[in-house]
């Protein structure tokens, strides 16, 4: 935290007095609110503005957590369990997460501040490949897994063509690994995709987002993404578009 003529100074609006003066005057705003007292301490998720012109460009963030089974995927929950911001309450900005893992699904989520990517990102036309490795109910046939690749009607929408392979058949358990790449992200769509062909799922992990692991990451751990991985979902997006 640091006092507002003092930002207000660092932005190169005018000098420290000089600043003091544009806020006696009424004419700095604070997350849209005027601000006329002084010594206000503000930080870096706070917007400033001198006569409703931003000085200030909010720092963009971008995390990747290993999401753990039992956390909650929007911002805050009704029913007061744990989500995945909680995470990141250390940080001064508030994060978002890029689309939705339901409660009990593990795996590959990304966080950030960038609305703008986050909607790029989100939007089908985009397509960026998520990859899921489901445990499911029975011995999966390879019938099934031509039908998830094809298409298949769930919700009366026909889901787009996918990529998807057995990985392990348990005769014993009755138990099927498939692994199911799709570009869309319709609420369960790998669940309802799965029971569709007979298979309900037990466990749900994804793997993959685009070229984005948990490599390196345990269960409900995060690191920032690389300035590189960051510029790497970006030209995702461009070439997709
Ligand atoms: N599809 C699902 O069914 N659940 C998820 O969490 C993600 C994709």
């Amino acid at each position: 935290m640091e006092r507002l003529q003092k930002v207000m100074a660092h932005a190169g609006i005018a000098s420290r007095r000089g600043s003091e003066k544009l806020i006696k005057e009424g004419r700095v705003q604070v997350n849209g609110k005027v601000v006329t007292e002084m010594g206000l301490n503000v930080s870096h998720a706070d917007t400033i503005a001198v006569d409703g012109v931003p000085i200030t460009k909010e720092e963009k963030l971008y995390f990747i957590l290993n999401k753990p089974r039992g956390v909650i995927s929007s911002a805050d929950d009704p029913k007061g369990r744990k989500t995945v911001v909680d995470f990141f309450s250390h940080v001064d900005q508030r994060v978002y997460p890029v689309g939705r893992l339901d409660y009990d699904t593990t795996g590959v989520l990304l966080l950030t501040n960038d609305g703008e990517l986050t909607n790029q990102l989100t939007h089908p036309k985009y397509g960026i490949e998520k990859t899921y490795i489901a445990k499911v109910e029975g011995l999966i046939h390879k019938s099934s897994i031509s039908k998830l690749e094809k298409g298949l009607e769930i919700d009366g929408y026909k889901t787009r063509p996918a990529k998807a392979r057995i990985i392990d058949i348990d005769i014993k358990k009755n138990k099927s690994m498939v692994e199911l790449t799709i570009h869309e992200g319709k609420n369960h769509q790998v669940k309802k995709m799965l029971k569709a062909v007979g298979h309900p799922v037990e466990k749900l992990n994804r793997d993959r987002y685009g070229f984005l692991t948990t490599e390196g990451l345990q269960s409900g751990e995060w690191r920032e993404l690389k300035t590189f991985e960051v510029n790497k979902l970006k030209q995702l997006v461009k070439e997709n578009s």
